[in-house]
């Protein structure tokens, strides 16, 4: 099969459509070895050395990903593996220098904000929040000269803000501005970052990439194997961020149904954002699928197929109710994380801790693939025994 000449859709389900050299086995080996034989003129058959370097089964997982985000570039795009998202994450920050000025999206996963709150001081890097769905508060806040990196998330966690790729792109890249994009929560099956023309493409693998609950992994992908490439590649060798070879090969087989999944996912979370929008115990849905959600004009624009699986609602009456809805359902799981086969709720800012600004009476929910009638039928009852009327 030539990958050129097929649907994302098919690379992904044949897991690039390559039998096993050896064997001529369908599903690829896993590779565990932590070193490789050196030969007796000092050279590796494969040029591999040390598995926190290189490995097979990495290499396989990151070939399919890179395939599936980059399949619109003239040369695709390159692929690293992480031990997990935050791991691919801060190898991007990690890779700046002392002194680079940062723009980070104001509404991110709590975890990427807490580590910059952290450690990007200590790092010496001067990061400014800033709301990259207003390209005017973006554009104001460019340092000219000083900015280095613009990182955006969307949908983003767990207000599911759009921002406007292409646009950002255009305005950072006249400034001379990396963009790198988490697109864990849209996937490549809803949307390419780098045919917006981002630069950077970071996944947290542990959520849809895999999706099935059981792997911790994170991807970083670039558009050109630049120095900066080379600084995060070297990153990830030496600060041994690489992931293990059994979670690379989970990932790979998890990738393998990713379209299905997402598809699904993405279906019934718009069933049920539409079923339970003006629903008097709430008092918001959050989805950019529904018409009135401010980004949904751009959401429809730059993302194919569906509007991801992630939704967020605003119980009424506040924190308690949304505790006691929380506390009420029995299909959805009570549980963190996203992208999984199974139904998820959070309380959000319950998860986060007291500094969090995400507002107290949101419930975050991941939409997995069981019957929407079951999804619906149990929130409808939750809301009805938890939230006032
Ligand atoms: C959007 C996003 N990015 C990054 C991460 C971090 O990924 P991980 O938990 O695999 O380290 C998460 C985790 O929830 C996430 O939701």
């Amino acid at each position: 099969m030539n990958p050129q000449e097929v649907a994302p859709e098919t690379l992904a389900a044949q897991g690039l459509g390559e039998a096993d050299p050896f064997s001529g086995g369908l599903a690829p080996v896993i590779n565990l070895s932590t070193n490789y034989e050196q030969q007796p003129d000092g050279s590796y058959r494969q040029g591999r050395v040390y598995t926190r370097a290189d490995n097979p089964t990495s290499e396989h997982a990151e070939q399919l990903l890179a395939a599936l985000e980059g399949g619109g570039l003239e040369d695709g795009c390159a692929c690293a593996l992480f031990g997990s998202g935050m791991a691919a994450a801060t190898a991007v920050f990690q890779s700046l220098l002392p002194g680079d000025h940062v723009l980070v999206s104001r509404v991110l996963y709590w975890g990427v904000r807490k580590w910059l709150a952290e450690f990007a001081l200590t790092w010496g890097l001067d990061v400014e929040f800033t709301d990259t769905c207003d390209l005017a508060a973006v554009a104001a806040a460019i340092r000219p000269g000083r900015t280095r990196l613009l990182w955006v998330e969307t949908p983003a966690n767990p207000m599911w803000e759009i921002t406007d790729l292409a646009a950002a792109c255009d305005l950072a890249h006249a400034a001379g501005i990396r963009v790198a994009v988490d697109n864990t929560v849209a996937t490549p099956v809803l949307t390419r970052p780098f045919e917006s023309g981002a630069d950077l493409v970071v996944h947290s693998a542990t959520k849809y990439l895999n999706g099935h609950g059981d792997v911790l992994a994170g991807a970083v992908l670039t558009a050109r194997r630049d120095p900066f490439w080379e600084r995060i590649r070297s990153w990830r060798r030496n600060a041994g961020a690489m992931p293990g070879p059994f979670e690379a090969w989970l990932l790979q087989r998890g990738m393998r149904t990713l379209f299905l999944r997402v598809h699904r996912a993405s279906q019934t979370a718009l069933e049920i954002a539409t079923r339970f929008r003006g629903h008097p115990a709430l008092t918001a849905v959050l989805y950019p699928g529904l018409p009135d959600h401010p980004g949904h004009e751009i959401a429809a624009r730059q993302m194919h197929g569906g509007f991801g699986g992630m939704l967020s609602i605003r119980v009424a009456g506040g924190a308690g109710p949304a505790r006691d809805v929380l506390a009420a359902v029995r299909v959805f799981k009570r549980a963190t994380s996203l992208g999984g086969v199974e139904s998820l709720i959070e309380h959000r800012r319950g998860a986060e801790g007291p500094s969090s600004p995400v507002p107290d009476d949101l419930l975050r929910l991941s939409i997995g693939i069981e019957a929407p009638g079951d999804l619906i039928a149990d929130l409808e009852a939750a809301l009805e025994k938890g939230a006032p009327r």
